[in-house]
């Protein structure tokens, strides 16, 4: 029996939050929220779960279905064990929200130094390169040190248009048939893209790559638990049903329609009340944790880009949204910490904390030798990585930072599913406090279109007047 059918390893497994240091009772002073502030977002909590539910049943949040759709998974399953064991390196073409997720899961879930395993180590699993820029340098490198007979590219676009991901995939594309054979090209590629008609997709029909599905009602961001980063966890041996089980288990912790008790909502209700409330603009994710980085930089892109709008649903002119920062414990104690405990009061602190990261490291003792550093010996790493993250957050909150914890009991794919559901649901959920869409980014679409006019595509060569303006008044203050 899978583990996660187990009711007693999921309780032992559930995500726990602490939101002691965000609360004006506890850390005392002006600075953190009180009960009656949250009480009073009660009525427009229901407003807002109400609208919520009715979205999700039309679809509308379409994100919310995918840990329910086992068929999917079973297509993504299929692919990858038709694939295993083929080929000793796998290349990720994919940006934003194509790319994000799976590189969280990589990081979250795989060995810190996976790559550099020798094969007897990794297994079926091959090497894996996710090309999420366009920074030639780094392109070369990666095509020059693959092997074109022993590499997979999964090109990930829901558009199957990013001018970003088109190029990349031309040139993979010519290099594979230059090197392997127009007809050997297929063997080589997997797209996952939307269902709407796109030249990626024409290409892969024509040229018979297979194909895995985006759902049309799943944007980029809300697309970590579809094809986009299911797919790549499978190749890289992911439990992607227990990752799935996770964000079940959350989705049923974030049904309450009561703010107190639905663990989304109250963060996302903490985060927008110290927003407007406290004037915290800037909110830090700071996991205590390696392999959590690539989590706090999906979450950056999901809360800036869901959040960051100009205008409310109806057309109000507002420009709200919370900065996301990431921070790295304990690296960034030695880097950040000063500002966060003495600059403006101008952020709130998430600490992500795992409660058994399977490995301890002992420090060695020295018998016999009495310094400074004694103190440190017969402890060891993880018992000191837990206590710096503890005394950060009392540091912080004795100085008035307001800031709270989510503890993953273990680094597994269960915790991880529940995290990123966890997050999903908060932003939708903090979305309806400031009355915005999270769905779209209409200010990503001005710079799109310059870049258009620029690189000659039909329709917009209009740009390149505006741009030669904007670049010739702008030149009389370089220096
Ligand atoms: O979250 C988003 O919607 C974006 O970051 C997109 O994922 C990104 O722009 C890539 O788009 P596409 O998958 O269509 O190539």
């Amino acid at each position: 029996m899978e583990r996660w059918r187990d009711p007693h390893w999921v309780d032992k497994m559930t995500i726990r939050l602490n939101y002691s240091c965000m609360m004006s009772d506890f850390i005392g002073g002006n600075r953190g929220i009180t009960r009656r502030e949250i009480d009073d977002l009660v009525p427009r909590t229901q407003e807002i779960a109400a609208n919520i539910e009715t979205k999700k049943n039309s679809g509308e949040l379409g994100f919310y279905q995918l840990p329910h759709d086992l068929k999917a998974v079973d297509t993504v399953l299929q692919m990858a064990s038709s694939l295993r064991g083929r080929y000793d390196d796998f290349v990720i073409l994919g940006v934003g929200g194509s790319a994000l997720g799976g590189i969280a899961l990589f990081r979250s879930l795989c060995h810190p130094l996976h790559n550099l395993l020798p094969k007897s180590c990794r297994g079926e699993t091959p090497r894996v390169f996710f090309l999420d820029n366009i920074d030639p340098n780094t392109v070369k490198s990666v095509l020059d040190f693959i092997n074109p007979e022993k590499t997979i590219i999964n090109v990930i676009s829901k558009s199957g248009t990013t001018a970003e991901i088109m190029s990349q995939f031309l040139i993979i594309r010519q290099l594979l048939g230059e090197r392997l054979g127009k007809e050997s090209v297929k063997n080589h590629i997997v797209v996952t893209t939307g269902s709407k008609k796109s030249d990626l997709k024409t290409i892969a029909e024509e040229e018979g790559y297979p194909l895995l599905p985006i759902p049309e009602n799943v944007g980029g961001r809300f697309s970590v638990l579809s094809p986009v980063s299911l797919f790549p966890a499978a190749i890289l041996g992911i439990d992607i049903l227990e990752l799935l089980a996770g964000a079940r288990h959350m989705d049923e912790r974030c049904k309450s329609r009561q703010i107190w008790e639905n663990p989304a909502y109250l963060i996302g209700a903490l985060h927008y009340l110290a927003d407007v409330n406290k004037g915290s603009s800037i909110t830090v994710m700071m996991p205590y944790s390696d392999a959590l980085t690539q989590v706090a930089n999906w979450f950056r892109q999901l809360w800036a880009e869901s959040l960051g709008k100009a205008q409310t649903v109806s057309g109000k002119t507002v420009h709200v949204g919370q900065t996301p920062v990431i921070a790295l414990g304990v690296t960034d104690q030695h880097s950040q910490l000063q500002l966060y405990q003495e600059g403006p009061f101008n952020k709130i602190i998430t600490f992500l904390l795992v409660g058994n990261s399977g490995e301890t490291v002992p420090i060695p003792t020295r018998p016999g030798k009495e310094d400074n550093i004694s103190y440190l010996e017969g402890h060891n790493l993880e018992e000191l990585m837990k206590i710096e993250a503890q005394a950060t957050q009392v540091a912080l909150a004795q100085a008035g930072r307001i800031n709270m914890s989510l503890t993953l009991p273990e680094l597994n794919p269960f915790s991880i599913g529940q995290l990123l559901f966890l997050l999903e649901v908060q932003t939708v959920f903090t979305s309806g406090l400031y009355n915005i869409n999270p769905l779209n980014q209409p200010g990503v679409e001005a710079s799109k279109q310059y870049v258009y006019g620029m690189m000659g595509r039909n329709g917009f060569k209009d740009k390149i007047k505006e741009i030669e303006e904007w670049q010739n008044r702008g030149g009389q203050y370089i220096l």
